[in-house]
This record gives structure tokens, C-alpha cells and sequence, in this order.
């Protein structure tokens, strides 16, 4: 049966409300196949078509290919149309909001070696003392014969050393320092009396760990050099240092040590955290850490630098700031600082 005008409106009412409610792209899709596909709606209206009067084709023909036309238009706005909305809530989700609080971030804190180094510099700070620092690289005259420790001087061994291959100028090999106190010399050589100084820094030592040795450790060098200084003014200092960093109720007990560039040499030594002195694994049984060195600088080295030993005296100390943290948290193993266990180094 052949198609009047009647019908066409028919088929468009229903074409365009399905059109218009078509939710999304797949829906749009089935539309445009149901309709003006090859075997649609629309082609199947113009098929049916060929058996009329010629008269009547055309009339008929022309109609539907005009509405054919129309759809098509629609259609093609409705697209349009459903990929702007696609395209709004796209933006609209992905739009930066300013005004929403950020991520908190977890937050990081020093390493307790570098808070209790701090500690110990202000204190000494605070006793009028400055910081400054040298060399992590250093050349064989200022960690030994400046200190009066020559090549065959048995206190060598006191200090396993890590050497670094390389020789400059006739200068015997450079190595990583194994203690501060070749700032001494550095420090007196580039200055004048009165010095007081604090020089923090790594030290190295080839040797193998326990509880309270590390290859790696980090030191603080004093010195202090002026005119009148005495075995009184050097106690005195570590006396009170060891008061404001551990409390006045911690015991502590100056003995002798022998070191070639003091003279007389001690050892500063406080009372075991862990046992309270009764003897333990971490203080060796002895009931005591040891956590300094200390003397007068020896004449010779005042004279060496070009000072007048007659007329200067100084004293100096090499404190382990690692036995330091150990005996303020007490911490039974010095590897625990280096091991970079969060779960360890989060308490501090
Ligand atoms: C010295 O290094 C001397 N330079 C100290 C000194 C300076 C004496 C000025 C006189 C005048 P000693 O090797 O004892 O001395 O080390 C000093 C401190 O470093 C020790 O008391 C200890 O607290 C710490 N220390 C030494 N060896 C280690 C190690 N392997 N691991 C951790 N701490 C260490």
C-alpha cells in the first residue's frame, strides 16, 4: 500500500519524538538505522512507492525525500546537540576546584644524630664558642703529623684508617678523616689568639661495628686557646655541657687517656643509661660510656703554628655525638641510627 500525505505526518511525529528522546549516542545510532538506514522506514516508504502512477510517484516521491531530508537535518542537530552535553559534563568534571582543601602531606623531621648535633652546638654556642667547619677529605699532615702522630708512631693504630689513593705537591696520601681534630690545626693556622671553636663533622674509621662502634660516626671538635687557659677552665666546660645536655642528676668521671696532641690527655666518661653503672652489654660491663676526649693542646703545636706556647694555652675535646643521642634516648645499638628503618627513626 502506497503512502498518502496523512501518513507521512504520521511517520514524522513518531520519527521526531523518538529523536528527541533519544538519551545518548547508542540510542541515537538505532534511531538513524530504524529510520534512514537502508532497509528503514523512509526506504521502505519510497520502495513502496514504485507500483503508482507515475503522476503519483513523483508527488509522493518528492514528499518523502523532502521528509528523508528532514530527518536527516534532525538528526544531525540532535548529535551535535547530545555531544555538546557530553562534552559540558566532561568539562564540568574535570574542572578545578581551588577552594578544596589540599592533600595533607606526611611530614618529615631530622634525623636524631642531626638533632642531638644541633643540641650540642647550641650549648656550646651559648658558652661563646663558634662553629666552623673542614675538610671530610683529608690529607695525612693535618689528621697525623700535624698531631704529632709521624708515619711510624704507634697511636696510628689507634685510628684504622680508610686512605684514599692520591698524592699532590709531595704530599703524603690524603684519607677520610678519622676524627676532627685536624681542625686544630686548621683553625690555629688561619686565626689568631683568643679561639674558641666547635667543629662538627663525619669522621671514618676502618674497623669492624658493635654496639657502640660505628666505621662512620660523627664528631665535635673544641678548642679554646688564650692566654691563661688551665686544666680548670677545660673541666669546667665539659662539666657543664654534660649538665645541660643530660641533666644534672647524670654522673659523670674524668679519667686519664692518652692522646699525642694533648698533654695531659683524659676521657670523659658518663654513667651507663641502660644498667645505671652495674655493668651491661652496651657499656663493655665497665658501668660507664665513654663519649669524650679531651687535654691541653700539646706546646708543640701551639709553637708549630707560630704562637707563643709560653704565653698561649689551650685545651681541646673530640666528642662521638652518636654515643651522645645513645645515652639521652637510650639506644642499646649505634647501627640502629644508620640502618634507615622508619619504624625506628620515626620516634625521635
Ligand atoms: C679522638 O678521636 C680524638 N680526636 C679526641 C680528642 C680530641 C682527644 C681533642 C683530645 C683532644 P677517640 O678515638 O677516643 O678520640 O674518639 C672520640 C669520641 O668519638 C669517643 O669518645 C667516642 O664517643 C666517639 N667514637 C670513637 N670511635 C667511635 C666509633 N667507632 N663509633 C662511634 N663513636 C666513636
Amino acid at each position: 500500500m502506497a503512502f498518502e500525505s496523512e501518513s507521512f505526518s504520521l511517520v514524522e511525529t513518531s520519527a521526531r519524538r523518538e529523536l528527541d528522546a533519544a538519551p545518548d549516542v547508542e540510542a541515537l545510532q538505532a534511531w538513524r538505522v530504524a529510520y534512514l538506514g537502508r532497509r528503514g522506514r523512509i526506504t521502505q516508504i519510497l520502495r513502496s512507492l514504485a507500483d503508482l502512477p507515475l503522476e503519483e510517484r513523483r508527488r509522493l516521491g518528492a514528499a518523502a525525500n523532502r521528509l528523508k531530508a528532514d530527518l536527516a537535518a534532525a538528526y544531525g542537530e540532535r548529535c551535535a546537540r547530545l555531544q555538546e552535553a557530553h562534552l559540558a559534563r566532561v568539562i564540568e568534571g574535570a574542572r578545578l576546584d581551588v577552594t578544596l582543601p589540599g592533600y595533607p602531606l606526611p611530614q618529615g623531621h631530622l634525623h636524631p644524630i642531626t638533632q642531638t648535633l644541633r643540641d650540642v652546638l647550641r650549648c656550646f654556642e651559648n658558652m661563646g664558642f663558634q662553629v666552623v667547619e673542614g675538610p671530610e677529605v683529608e690529607w695525612d699532615y693535618y689528621n697525623f703529623e700535624a698531631l704529632r702522630i709521624p708515619l711510624d708512631h704507634p697511636a696510628r693504630d689507634m685510628w684504622a684508617t680508610l686512605w684514599i689513593d692520591y698524592e699532590r705537591d709531595g704530599q703524603r696520601p690524603m684519607l677520610l678523616r678519622t676524627h676532627t681534630s685536624p681542625n686544630q690545626v686548621r683553625v690555629m693556622e688561619q686565626s689568631q689568639p683568643p679561639v674558641r671553636v666547635v667543629v662538627p663533622g663525619k669522621v671514618y674509621r676502618f674497623e669492624a661495628t658493635d654496639p657502640t662502634h660505628d666505621w662512620m660516626h660523627t664528631q665535635v671538635e673544641g678548642l679554646a686557646v688564650d692566654e691563661g687557659i688551665s686544666m680548670a677552665d677545660l673541666k669546667g666546660t665539659l662539666a657543664e655541657f654534660a649538665h645541660r645536655i643530660f641533666g644534672p642528676e647524670r654522673k659523670v668521671a674524668f679519667s686519664c687517656d692518652y692522646f699525642p696532641f694533648v698533654e695531659p690527655g683524659m676521657e670523659l666518661r658518663i654513667d651507663c643509661f641502660l644498667c645505671g653503672g652495674k655493668g651491661c652489654r652496651t657499656c663493655g660491663h665497665s658501668g660507664w660510656i665513654e663519649i669524650l676526649g679531651a687535654g691541653m693542646v700539646h706546646p708543640e703545636i701551639i709553637a708549630n703554628v707560630g704562637w707563643d706556647p709560653e704565653r698561649h694555652t689551650g685545651f681541646a675535646f673530640g666528642m662521638g655525638i652518636e654515643r651522645i643521642a645513645m645515652l639521652r634516648h637510650g639506644i642499646d645499638d649505634i647501627r640502629l641510627f644508620y640502618a634507615n628503618d622508619l619504624r625506628f627513626l620515626q620516634q625521635f
